[in-house]
């Protein structure tokens, strides 16, 4: 257990950062690896930072046992403070000195999986971003960069794998059937970018050359019987080494690249230096186990942790504010990536839409609620509750609208310059957003750099407001663009932002026009315009008749953009934009329109809140002769109920859901003869290949399925259903397999049940697979309360394990955090029972506890009776006096007004 819960909660504020008073310059650390007790010998040779004021050695330390402490070889004196190791006696002076600490752990009864733990026999080790305090003491903070020496020694037999950071520059045989392994990292790095691993492992090999002709192995280690799931992984890496080559110049500087997998993992991946870690989740696939969908996050993740080596390691943050330096950077590298590795644009833009829909999903709501955080925070509890959609997700568009700003190549310049500056050093967003400006003088982004980062100071999400004018007589077409952000915590007023605005202006034909601003030379389809002030008039010329505007195109800016278009032209736009994403987007206007007029009505819910327009303009993009498979999946997809929940100033989650679902329900008796259509034109496939082309194929399919079925459902027809359930058993790979199952859940059908049990037992091995069964009934949609009994039953199956992240995020997240419309029950058994499994995770692992914490996060736009009753499960947990840090910030935030 933590013991962070004694002491109180202390703010971390990132105006008292200061610099370090020692460096430390070289760690030797030899590890005796036994779950029950692991001895660690750490051996530093540090010295006192000239520019700091002589001070005392203050070193991290967390649930470690103490044994000995050795300055120089002799003994010292030292004193704790808290979990601190004082030491006030140091050499003086600006020579180098010995720090010897010997302490002891338990890695076995380590439940939070931050530090070194054991997973199924295995050693990892979790050290971002304040674990390495519990594996020696140190001083643990991203700006002290040292070279390691780590010597690891063990039991042959139970861990004949013995890897840590680096170069393997010694290996042996020991008395008593026990072996040793010396690894070298050659580059400095921060304590966070440690790991070790130890354990019964297989790798799958590869030995690349890069540009410059250097040799590297690349490895993927993973438990004896998962080698059949590694091919997806290091394609994916190997894509990874390449791209950042040829895109950004970067090469991979190490001999030896590891990819670990494990199942208990508290997050995604991990990028340790030259020895990744991570979740299983994001290594192993299969075409008979892994989805398209897991494919896709696999390449995504594979290529974050990849791209790290560079944005994260080489050039690292200099205190956790700077979080999003590396991972805002990380992202939108990843996000490239993916898309570069698409062959044509329209698959490229069903990445971006995806990567939209993500941040307008969760990052939104989190910009509005009582977590809302700047992309550069300013203060902490807890450092593992900023790992969020904000830093991640909102940080990559911050970096997305720099290279809009500066273009691709001025990014790429701004990127060298980066490394050119800062390599080996550990910077600010400040930092990099100055090399980007600096390599482009000239560019909006030099100009209004001071304005543009905002975006990193300024929480929430700002509205631009968009009106067109259209002037017949002057022939002009006048956009006016105004911002407006509400407040966030803590931040009242906020200074206009810098927002690029890619604009394109339809014809009555559909046609993109020629863009004059303000008269200027002819810009053929979109334009970007950069909106730095409250209010702004862009007036494009020689316009002849009134265009339908297509505004921020590409989702250039994370912004709600507030246009009243006619439902006419949202028409005209689904139907011709160039731009596939405002294509979309129309489709989701029109969608979400109809959704707010059924919510806001009074009575009870109408049965068909659909027009026969509406429709008819999503039978014809189903039908549609030139669009992919993967694009139509996602227009006729609705929009989520949280993403109309955001909408709504009060939200009634049991009305958004029944609307929600009484839509889908009339999109599948309507276009029934168009899903008929859909589903015998993209069934087959061919052998199982992960491409967007036949992924987006087995997307449509499955949605055609899913319609068949809930038409089925209500007219009692078993031909659907019957095929769905062959289907389900034929399948030739599991996305095709776990769409038909889905469908049948969906539908709530009779079968469903059967197929479950017949699913379950053909993969009862197969732990990713069974999370996947368990989420399913989790998230599925609720008929009369009944979600919520089956997820207690789902606890107590045998294959439940609430320590396994994964797992426990499978039922409980699927539920409170991704079924709403099962979640939210008037009798508050769903909030009673989040209360419950808050407590009982936080007692073991806080920084899954205090995920789970934000579930209801938005408690106080609920409608009543839920509001009180969110208010008072929230109040409950808050009431618990030994939380831990992790959750009581979030519960203590929450409530707060
Ligand atoms: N840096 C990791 C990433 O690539 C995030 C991460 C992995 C993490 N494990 C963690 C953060 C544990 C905090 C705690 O994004
Ligand atoms: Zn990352």
């Amino acid at each position: 257990m933590s013991s962070l819960r004694e002491g109180p909660a202390i703010v971390v504020r990132r105006e008292d950062y200061a610099p370090p008073a020692f460096w430390i310059d070289t760690v030797d650390l030899a590890f005796d690896l036994d779950p029950a007790k692991t001895r660690v010998l750490n051996r530093m040779r540090l010295r006192r930072n000239p520019d700091v004021a002589p001070q005392a050695l203050r070193l991290d330390g967390e649930d470690l046992n103490l044994a000995r402490v050795l300055v120089n070889g002799g003994g010292c004196s030292f004193r704790m403070d808290g979990q601190t190791l004082v030491l006030e006696n140091l050499p003086e002076g600006a020579e180098p000195f010995d720090l010897e600490i010997f302490t002891t752990c338990a890695p076995e009864k380590n439940t939070q999986l931050m530090g070194l733990y054991v997973s199924q026999g295995t050693f990892f080790t979790q050290c971002e971003a304040e674990g390495f305090r519990r594996i020696t003491y140190f001083l643990d903070r991203p700006d002290v960069m040292a070279s390691y020496t780590v010597t690891l020694r063990a039991d042959k037999d139970r861990y004949p794998v013995l890897l840590s950071n680096g170069n393997l520059v010694d290996s042996g045989n020991l008395p008593d059937n026990r072996h040793f392994a010396k690894w070298v990292d050659p580059h400095k790095k921060p304590c966070y970018l440690f790991a070790l691993v130890a354990g019964k492992l297989v790798a799958r090999e590869q030995r690349i050359v890069s540009r410059s002709g250097k040799e590297h192995l690349l490895q993927v280690y993973v438990r004896p019987g998962d080698m059949d799931k590694t091919e997806h992984a290091m394609n994916s890496l190997m894509a990874s080494v390449v791209w950042d080559e040829a895109r950004f110049g970067l090469p991979l500087d190490l001999e030896r690249f590891m990819i670990v997998a494990t199942a208990d993992f508290n997050m995604g991946a991990m990028e340790n230096k030259g020895l990744n870690i991570f979740n299983t989740k994001y290594v192993l696939a299969n075409s008979a186990t892994a989805t398209d969908t897991d494919f896709a996050n696999i390449e995504s993740v594979v290529g974050h942790e990849y791209f790290h080596n560079w944005t994260g390691n080489r050039i690292t943050c200099r205190d956790w504010f700077q979080l999003s330096l590396k991972e805002g950077l990380t992202v939108f590298r990843d996000q490239e990536f993916s898309m570069d590795l698409c062959a044509d644009p329209s698959a490229r833009a069903v990445k971006r839409i995806e990567d939209v829909r993500v941040l307008r999903t969760a990052q939104f709501p989190e910009d509005a609620g009582p977590m809302a955080h700047p992309v550069r925070p300013d203060s902490y509890v807890e450092i593992n509750n900023f790992y969020t959609v904000t830093i991640y997700e909102k940080g990559a568009e911050v970096v997305r609208m720099m290279q809009t700003l500066v273009g691709r190549d001025g990014f790429r310049k701004g990127m060298e310059l980066y490394f050119q500056r800062h390599d080996g050093q550990a910077v600010t967003c400040d930092d990099f957003a100055q090399a980007v400006a600096d390599a482009n003088p000239g560019s909006e982004l030099s100009r209004l750099l001071p304005q543009f980062k905002r975006w990193y100071s300024q929480a929430g999400t700002p509205r631009v407001q968009a009106t067109g004018r259209f002037d017949a007589e002057a022939r002009t077409y006048t956009l006016e663009l105004a911002q407006t952000c509400d407040p966030t915590p803590g931040q009242s007023d906020k200074a206009p932002f810098v927002i690029p605005v890619a604009i394109g202006l339809l014809d009555a034909q559909g046609r993109d026009l020629p863009l004059h601003l303000d008269g200027g030379p002819a810009v053929a389809g979109t334009q970007t315009v950069v909106l730095s002030e409250a209010c702004q008039s862009f007036v494009f010329t020689g316009i002849d008749a009134e265009p339908v505007p297509s505004v921020l195109r590409g989702f250039s800016a994370p912004v709600v953009l507030d246009m009243n278009l006619s439902d006419a032209e949202l028409l005209h736009l689904l139907a011709h934009d160039s731009d596939p994403f405002n294509r979309w987007e129309a489709g989701q206007r029109l969608a979400l329109r109809r959704a707010l007029h059924a919510i806001r009505a009074e009575g009870p819910v109408h049965q068909e809140p659909l027009d026969e327009a509406f429709v008819a303009a999503m039978r014809a993009v189903l039908r549609h002769p030139a669009l992919d498979a993967a694009f139509k999946e996602l227009v006729l997809t609705l929009p989520a109920e949280t993403y109309i929940a955001e909408q709504l100033d009060i939200v009634d989650p049991q009305r958004i859901h029944a609307v929600r679902e009484a839509m889908r329900s009339q999109l599948a008796h309507a276009l029934h003869e168009d899903w008929i259509w859909a589903y015998e034109q993209h069934r087959d496939n061919g052998a199982y290949r992960p491409d967007p082309v036949s992924t987006g194929r087995r997307a449509l399919t499955g949605m055609a399925l899913t319609m068949l079925c809930l038409a089925a459902r209500d007219n009692g027809n078993p031909v659907w259903p019957g095929k769905a359930y062959q289907r389900f058993k034929d399948a030739g790979n599991m996305t095709d397999r776990f769409n038909a199952l889905s469908a049948l859940v969906i539908a709530g059908l009779p079968l469903a049940s059967e197929a479950l049990a017949r699913f379950h037992g053909m993969f009862r091995q197969e732990a990713l697979v069974l999370d996947k069964w368990f989420a399913l009934q989790a998230g599925a949609p609720d008929r009369g309360g009944n979600i919520l009994p089956a997820v207690r039953q789902l606890l107590a199956h045998p294959d439940f394990n609430l320590r396994n992240p994964n797992r426990a995020r499978s039922v409980i997240f699927s539920y409170c955090s991704a079924n709403p419309g099962a979640f939210h029950r008037a009798d508050a058994a769903g909030y009673v029972f989040w209360s419950e499994k808050v407590i009982e995770i936080d007692a073991f692992n806080p920084q899954v506890a205090a995920r789970l914490a934000r579930a209801l996060d938005r408690w106080k736009k609920l409608a009543e009776p839920y509001r009180s009753a969110a208010r008072e499960a929230i109040a409950r947990v808050a009431a618990k006096p030994d939380l831990s840090n992790d959750v009581r910030e979030v519960v203590t935030r929450s409530l707060a007004d």
